[in-house]
């Protein structure tokens, strides 16, 4: 009896080794950690539980079978997150390079069937060479297997993908199918061809980090939802967003304790809007004084800055946020934060998650860069996703809300259940001047009365209360009671349920 406990243990050990000392040396040197180092700062202490370490390829090509380590270029299982279960797979580049075979691959499913049937999310460590080339399709084919249940398990469970490391092929396409991917700076990599093949294709010179780096697809291409400096920053905040998150769309978002008054009273907010209306402010402020201790996770923040999205409790409770930035572009619509913003909402709708909006937007942006681009279906995303939103939805204009963008940002007319006002709010189809330009064109010439007909024009519709009249605003509220009065709409929404008509599924304009 003896002698097998000794071999378990044996094979445990040989198997924890994955692709040998030197291999792991040179991750370390390369400045990542290993699949198990990772995993056990992803999860809550002695909380892993391994499945499938035993398993080994069959690939008998290319001398293969002389070379068959235990676990396969993958470690699979489950443990806790601060005490909630999460399912997790973090591929071991010192393992062929963490390239995906047939059975790495169907240890990725396993675990990822498991998430699907008990509820829980699936975080993916990926740091992999893609398809493992002496399988050839049969390495395809296990890529397939896995992106098939990606498709399955969006909108059921939350699917994270941290990518630690170069991650190209059929590597990038299952993150892409995923809620969310986070990156590391300098280590990481994501693309479809890499650089050798670009040159080659398009005779473009272009470095790993430009085409594919962490800030690059973090600022650029949208592809990342954040860049970290280290693999541990990436694995802690990874941590600090699956506590906002509910274990699946049974379930609600976890409720946490919080040591924050509901009623906190901000003067500070009175101040905000600055006077002159074409002066920008932080909207960020405002997100932070109305957030349950300050705490705000913002997802995208290098991209598309003029507009914010994130993640904040109230009363305990996960809500998902989005703002105009009046700081960035004016805080306008555009094609690249409509497209932000509007796979937010999809995901905090999915998922359950509140939303809050807050809006101080002058418009879509003009321009042929934009036109050619497909404005009208990119912004019509947005315009989308909030219509077919049947969560919980509280807005607050701050300032502007002009023209089509007021009816998009979450107004009234698009099911908004609480729709709110600062007294600063000019809520009208455009701004006084431009609508005075086209009104009295015949004027122009005359600067004194079209310097009356703005005045008119803003004394008329800069403010808040001819929507308010109409019942499009349900209140114009002090700008200090803000937290007060969103925190009391939402616990006053706790039991709203609310359906779309049956359909097999939308068409969201894609
Ligand atoms: C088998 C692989 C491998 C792969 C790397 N290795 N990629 N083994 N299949 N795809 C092995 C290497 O042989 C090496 O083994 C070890 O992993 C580490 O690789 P290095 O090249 O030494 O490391 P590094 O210099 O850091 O470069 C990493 C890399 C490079 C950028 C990932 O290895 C690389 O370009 N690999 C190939 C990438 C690729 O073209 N994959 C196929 C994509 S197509 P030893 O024994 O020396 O440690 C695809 C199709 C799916 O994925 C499409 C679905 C839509």
């Amino acid at each position: 009896m003896r002698d097998i406990l000794s071999e378990l243990e044996e094979r445990r050990r040989a198997a924890r080794l994955g692709g040998g000392q030197r291999r792991v040396l040179a991750q370390h040197s390369k400045g990542k950690l290993t699949a198990r180092e990772r995993i056990d700062l992803l999860l809550d202490e002695g909380s892993f539980e391994e499945l499938d370490m035993f398993v080994r390829h069959r690939c008998t090509d290319f001398g293969m079978e002389r070379e068959r380590p235990a676990g396969d270029g993958v470690v699979t299982g489950w443990g806790t997150v601060n005490g909630r279960q999460v399912y997790v797979f973090a591929q071991d580049f010192t393992v062929f390079g963490g390239s995906l075979s047939e059975t790495h691959a169907q240890k990725i499913c396993k675990i990822m069937d498991m998430a699907m049937l008990n509820g829980a999310p699936v975080i993916g460590i990926n740091d992999s060479g893609g398809a493992r080339i002496q399988e050839g399709v049969a390495s395809l084919a296990g890529y397939a297997e896995v992106f098939q249940r990606n498709v399955l398990a969006s909108g059921v469970v939350p699917q994270i993908s941290l990518v630690m490391g170069p991650c190209a092929g059929g590597a990038v396409y299952s993150p892409a199918m995923t809620d969310f991917i986070f990156m590391v700076r300098d280590t990481s990599y994501m693309f479809v061809t890499g650089p050798d093949v670009v040159k080659t294709v398009t005779n473009e010179v272009v470095t790993a980090e430009e085409l594919g780096g962490a800030r690059t697809h973090a600022a650029r291409s949208s592809v990342a939802d954040a860049a970290f400096e280290d693999d541990l920053e990436a694995l802690a905040e990874v941590r600090r967003l699956i506590d906002f998150l509910p274990a699946s769309n049974r379930d609600r978002p976890p409720l946490r304790p919080f040591f924050d008054d509901p009623a906190r009273v901000e003067p500070a907010l009175d101040t905000l809007v600055p006077d002159n209306p074409n002066q920008p402010y932080d909207m960020k402020e405002l997100i932070l004084k109305v957030a349950d201790e300050g705490d705000f996770f913002e997802i995208q923040e290098e991209f598309a800055r003029n507009i914010v999205t994130g993640f904040i409790r109230l009363e305990g409770s996960t809500v998902g946020v989005v703002a105009n930035q009046p700081m960035v572009l004016a805080g306008c619509l555009d094609i690249d934060s409509s497209r932000k913003a509007a796979r937010f909402v999809r995901f905090c709708d999915a998922f359950e998650i509140p939303i809050l909006t807050f809006v101080d937007v002058p418009g879509f942006l003009p321009g042929t860069a934009q036109e050619y681009g497909g404005i009208i279906k990119q912004g019509a995303k947005l315009l989308f996703a909030y219509g077919e939103a049947t969560v919980p939805k509280v807005t607050v204009i701050t300032r502007k809300a002009y023209g089509g963008a007021y009816d998009v940002m979450a107004s009234k007319h698009l099911r908004g259940d609480f729709n709110y006002a600062w007294p600063t709010a000019e809520i009208a189809v455009m701004g006084a001047r431009g609508a005075v330009e086209i009104l009295y064109r015949a004027e122009l010439g005359d600067p004194a009365r079209i310097a009356a007909r703005t005045k008119d024009y803003e004394d008329r519709f800069a403010n808040p209360f001819v929507a308010a009249e109409r019942g499009f605003i349900d209140e114009v509220i002090m700008p200090h009671s803000t937290r007060r009065r969103v925190t009391r709409a939402f616990a006053g929404l706790r039991g709203k349920r609310l359906a779309n008509p049956w359909k097999k599924h939308d068409n969201i304009p894609l």
